[in-house]
């Protein structure tokens, strides 16, 4: 099915590999592919994010050039959701957390100059065996997948629109909803480097103050909570 939301042009699918390989062929801008279940869907770091029916997988074919775009797009999402009675947090850069764990994600793919911004939120739908301790879904019926979708779209819309302008918008409703400043972190893939997260730099980095004493930006990696600072 194809429809118009706001400025963008909506095309759902019944089922795909994944949005971000159908958005790539497709290469059209402010379109949105949807799926209602995905056989590939694919994470940052080169993971496999599963995808069963029912959730909300979608990728928006963007040519904007914000730095902040994945920021904004946890921002974006997390405002969706409180509209919709949810009340998510983010944890550095992007993960949408509710309850401690992972209820969805966002992927930034760049492509012919053109953006494949991919999101995915675990809504209604079963969080397979071996996830259940670190993914969550939010199961309520009252939750309509194409309302939470047009609800982000819009709020994405007006952190990207006349980027760089919204940079100072975007950091500071990302620290009204983030869950990592203040707390002890450790951060890396394969070396782990802990530490107190301290602030966010306005390019986006996390900025640590590591065991040790200095203070290290990051540009990418997966933060792992240890506990609060008092
Ligand atoms: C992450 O690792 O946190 C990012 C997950 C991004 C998942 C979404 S679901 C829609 C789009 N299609 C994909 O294959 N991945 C993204």
């Amino acid at each position: 099915m194809i429809h118009r939301v706001y400025r963008y042009t909506v095309v759902e699918f019944e089922s795909l590999t994944s949005t971000q390989d159908m958005a790539k062929n497709i290469r059209r801008v402010d379109t949105v592919i949807v799926a209602k279940e995905q056989k590939n869907g694919r994470g940052r770091h080169g993971r496999t994010w599963e995808s069963p029916y029912g959730g909300l997988w979608f990728t928006v074919i963007l040519n904007n050039t914000c730095v902040l775009m994945t920021l904004a797009a946890g921002v974006a999402v997390v405002k969706a959701l409180e509209r919709m009675g949810v009340r998510a947090g983010i944890k550095w850069p992007n993960d949408i957390i509710y309850g401690g764990k992972k209820l969805g994600g966002i992927i930034a793919e760049s492509s012919g100059g053109l953006v494949y911004l991919g999101i995915g939120i675990n809504l209604n739908n079963e969080i397979p065996d071996g996830l259940r301790d670190i993914a969550v879904s939010i199961k309520d019926e009252n939750i309509e997948p194409g309302e939470l979708l047009a609800h982000i779209l819009n709020e994405l819309d007006s952190l990207l629109t006349n980027c760089p302008n919204t940079k100072i918008k975007i950091l500071k409703q990302w620290k009204k909803y983030q869950v990592v400043l203040g707390r002890n972190v450790c951060i890396g893939d394969n070396e782990l480097i802990c530490g107190v997260a301290r602030d966010i730099d306005t390019d986006g980095a996390l900025i640590v103050k590591v065991e040790g004493g200095d203070l290290k930006k990051f540009y990418a990696g997966d933060v792992h909570i240890i506990q609060m600072v008092d």
